[in-house]
């Protein structure tokens, strides 16, 4: 099959679920080797990190080093790297939730909640310390660098938006600025790696980064546009956190600019001034609507997840047995625009 073909196959679904059935087999290893590597003498360490884990989670960040690899034909060493990424994001989760005070996550009362922010924090730096560990394992220096690199920018945008929390008039840069460091940077990172250890050629690395980039901008401003709008039953963690925390995300960044001055006070007092009321997020939710700032964030984020289609296209090494797992990429970037869980 040609690339045109390959890329013809490209499905409209917007589901995780043909990804999830071309990697069930890699992605049981990587489930085993994430307890095999969560092994300590310390007792507190396998108890809290392995609440988190067992409490499931997409695994998407692993299916995309995985499928990077595949793209390339594949690694022996790609279940061990795969392992890696899932260590590093449920290192930012555990370090997320203490920083974001959340007490439910994956539908689970989170690790602070339980064990305390000091033995969260702990864990969290061990797990980041065994996903050095399988890195190096790896062998391939150049990957190494791309998540060693990702994981900085992780917690760089984390503490850039700690600077502009309770600053409604953030501009969208900046709040994209944010997402880029603290979610989309390690999505980009943890495709090209894949690629990278699995030999792909530079125009497909690039390719994947830009692909699991700009995944990774639609899934951030999807979960930021449900924070507002998805029950926490539904999400598995607290609807509404990010008005109280003072994060200010897309939907209220277009509502503050489309905004009068009564609306413009209302976001002051809240998420400028930290003064809230009861009612405050019904009322906050009652203005994005009026504004369709929830809506727009939707079609930005759809946006973004068919310019990561896009992407997919540019591949030189599409061949007949990828069309599949192209197809199955692009279900996953329509799924990550257009999320509820
Ligand atoms: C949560 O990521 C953190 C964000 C970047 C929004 P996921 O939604 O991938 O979390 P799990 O791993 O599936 O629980
Ligand atoms: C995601 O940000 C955290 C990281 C990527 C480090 P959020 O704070 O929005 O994620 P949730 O909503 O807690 O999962
Ligand atoms: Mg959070
Ligand atoms: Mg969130």
């Amino acid at each position: 099959m040609s690339l045109n073909l390959a890329v013809e196959a490209i499905s409209e679904l917007a589901s995780l679920d043909p990804l999830i059935a071309l990697l069930a087999g890699d992605i049981k290893c990587v489930n085993a080797m994430i307890l095999e590597r969560l092994a300590s003498e310390v007792p507190v360490i396998p108890e809290l990190a392995g609440h988190l884990i067992a409490a499931g989670g997409k695994r998407i960040r692993p299916m995309m080093t995985l499928a990077g690899a595949r793209i390339a034909g594949g690694s022996p060493h790609a279940i061990g790297l795969a392992t890696a990424v899932e260590f590093i994001h449920s290192a930012t989760l555990l370090h997320d939730d203490v920083i974001d005070q959340s007490h439910l996550r994956r539908g689970r009362e989170t690790a602070n909640a339980l064990w305390g922010n000091e033995a969260s924090v702990l864990v969290g730096d061990f797990l980041f310390a065994r996903a050095f560990e399988l890195m190096v394992e790896a062998g391939d220096i150049d990957v190494l660098g791309q998540l060693a690199n990702a994981s900085a920018r992780i917690t760089e945008g984390e503490i850039k938006q700690m600077a502009i929390a309770g600053q409604p008039d953030t501009a969208k840069a900046d709040y994209l600025d944010v997402i880029t460091g603290k979610t989309a940077v390690l999505f980009a990172a943890a495709a090209a790696a894949g690629a990278r250890l699995a030999g792909a050629n530079s125009n497909d690395i690039t390719v994947m980064y830009d692909y699991g980039m700009q995944l990774g901008l639609a899934f951030q401003i999807m979960d930021d546009a449900m924070d507002y709008a998805v029950s926490s039953s539904a999400m598995g963690k607290n609807a509404g956190d990010d008005f109280t925390d003072q994060k200010i995300t897309l939907p209220v960044i277009l509502a503050w600019q489309g905004g009068d001055a009564n609306d413009r006070k209302f976001w002051q007092r809240t998420m400028g001034d930290g003064d809230f009321a009861d009612g405050d997020l019904a009322t906050a939710q009652a203005i994005l609507t009026r504004h369709d700032a929830l809506n727009q964030s939707i079609t930005m984020a759809g946006d973004y997840a068919n310019a990561a289609i896009d992407a997919l296209t540019r591949l030189s090494s599409a061949s007949a047995d990828q069309a599949e797992l192209i197809s199955a990429l692009a279900a996953a970037a329509r799924f990550s625009g257009a999320r509820q869980t």
